[in-house]
């Protein structure tokens, strides 16, 4: 499993302890920046590594910045991507499980760090499911079409 990681200058300083969470459960994970608190556009680092994450098949990502919603709305504009913005374990249990997301949002200024840590364990210890999820997640995609 391979995670890459990006934020803006409102989701940084929880990049480093979401690193460590991955890495010490033996997960890969690629720092995409920014590697400073200096003021950045959202866009920018959400199309990057939503791009990174379509290129890469089977991998994941994650997007923090102050909310989460800029980071899901601009991944979700690269086609290809499901980034789903989640508030807890359960959103993020059903983001993988029915939504089959490859990208995980979340906000440095709505969450503390135990709840991110919760929902990063969720993310990775859920399979999507098959049956009518999945058909769903098709209709999803054929939307792109
Ligand atoms: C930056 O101030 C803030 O707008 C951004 O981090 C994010 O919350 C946007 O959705």
């Amino acid at each position: 499993m391979k995670f890459y990681i990006a934020t803006d200058h409102a989701g940084v300083r929880y990049k480093d302890a979401v690193k460590e969470m991955l890495t010490s459960r033996n997960i890969e994970v690629e720092d995409l920046g920014p590697f400073n608190t200096d003021r950045v556009d959202y866009p920018d680092y959400a199309k990057k590594c939503a791009i990174a994450v379509r290129d890469d098949k089977g991998s994941f990502g994650i997007l923090i910045c102050g909310t989460g919603i800029g980071m899901s709305i601009a991944a979700n504009k690269v086609k290809g991507i499901r980034a789903a913005l989640c508030h807890d374990a359960y959103t993020a249990e059903m983001a993988k499980a029915h939504n089959n997301a490859q990208i995980l949002c979340f906000g440095e200024r709505v969450l503390g760090l135990g709840t991110v840590e919760s929902i990063i364990e969720a993310f990775i210890n859920t399979k999507p499911e098959d049956g009518r999820h999945s058909a769903r997640v098709e209709k999803i995609m054929a939307i792109e079409e």
